[in-house]
């Protein structure tokens, strides 16, 4: 079983040190001999993809964050409406859909019994429908028009963690594509983003190798009883995913939100000692989000909270609201979440195993839900 876990500990710390890979694996060969960027499987002709003038990500756990990560990508580069709604609401909701709408699925194992519903909903009123997946010829893949496979590897333990990174990756390349079929301002920019792309996995395994700092942090707050996570624009879904993965392993009360909701509510918890992570945006993210995040610090620092902010390096603003710095390397903002939620998974782990846990089989959890 050790040989199996390749080293490590757990398959949990495995599958978290295989993140380059899942990212790059996923990048991989995904342009054709002119250029232009493929999906792997399209039983739809182009014509009707150019036709799709709204499009629905349905999806459940982690891949519901990839997901909303998604729709920040899509709109700003392919220019079409995007939403995204967990598959078991979407379902029963009565949904509005029309042969122009794409729905797209996310699931690492393309098995989970709501997506697949979902999806099924989707087509029996019309809508095309494209599945990203991480397991070859699993049932939604197969009940889709199109696939867009991760090749994040077979993800053993049952939070996930590499599948979510790969998953991200396949949302931006599904992006950069509608935008290339739509030939806006984002098909221009695609080669440009695939090739800040491919310098990602080299950067989480930067990332990786910082991590003695956030692992110390972890153990110090193993009987800590609640933890807030703050993000904003693409970080927001950032948080999400943090706040359940110390959920999921370390079973502590953890809560993600938006840091522009804080004054809307969620600032009545910050009370002394309170720890928050912070995900902030990358000092070059547009309409000055950064120094908005920064402003959010700075309010539940004044009351109390102990902060804990993920920042790029060379943001210095955050420094003086800081009580700790974990810093990522720089890169375009809207790639950031690939870095940003890796010191968060490696957070809720380490806590985990400080507090004996079995981190590759969370208790009441399952890897896959095949059931509704
Ligand atoms: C289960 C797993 C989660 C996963 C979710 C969706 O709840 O415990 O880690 O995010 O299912 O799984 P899928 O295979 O559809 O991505």
């Amino acid at each position: 079983a050790a040989a199996e876990k390749g080293g490590y500990a757990t398959f949990m710390e495995k599958e978290i040190h295989e993140q380059p890979h899942a990212v790059a694996d996923t990048l991989l060969g995904r342009t054709d001999e002119d250029g232009r960027l493929t999906l792997d499987e399209v039983r739809i002709d182009e014509e009707e993809l150019r036709a799709v003038d709204r499009i629905v990500i349905v999806a459940c756990g982690t891949a519901a964050y990839a997901g909303m990560v998604a729709k920040y990508a899509i709109e700003h580069w392919a220019r079409i409406q995007c939403e995204v709604e967990l598959a078991h609401e979407f379902r029963y909701r009565d949904p509005v859909l029309t042969p122009h709408t794409l729905v797209v699925s996310i699931s690492q194992s393309g098995e989970t019994m709501d997506t697949l519903m979902a999806v099924k909903h989707a087509r029996s009123l019309g809508a095309k429908t494209v599945s990203i997946c991480n397991t070859h010829g699993a049932t939604i893949p197969r009940e889709s028009d199109a696939v867009l496979y991760t090749h994040a590897g077979p993800e053993i333990a049952v939070a996930s963690t590499k599948a979510f990174l790969a998953q991200i990756t396949a949302c931006y390349i599904l992006g950069l594509y509608l935008a290339q079929l739509h030939g806006g301002a984002g098909a221009r920019n695609a080669e440009e983003v695939m090739r800040q792309l491919q310098e990602v996995p080299a950067k989480i395994t930067d990332v990786l190798g910082r991590m003695d700092r956030v692992k110390e942090i972890a153990r110090f707050m193993a009987d800590t009883r609640s933890v807030l996570f703050l993000g904003r624009h693409v970080g927001f879904p950032v948080a999400m995913e943090g706040a359940l993965k110390l959920k999921e392993l370390a079973y502590i009360h953890a809560e993600g939100f938006a840091a522009g909701e804080l004054k809307h509510g969620p600032i009545a918890l910050i009370e002394p000692g309170q720890p928050v992570f912070v995900v902030v945006p990358s000092p070059s993210s547009p309409h000055n989000l950064h120094d908005k995040v920064v402003s959010n610090i700075q309010e539940i620092r004044a009351r109390g909270a102990r902060t804990l902010v993920i920042a790029e390096d060379g943001d210095e603003a955050v420094v003086p609201f800081a009580d700790e710095v974990i810093r990522v390397p720089q890169a375009w903002w809207m790639l950031d979440p690939l870095l940003t939620v890796v010191p968060l998974q490696v957070f809720a782990c380490e806590l985990a195993t400080a507090k004996g846990l079995d981190v590759d089989q969370p208790r009441n959890l399952a890897k896959s839900v095949t059931v509704e």
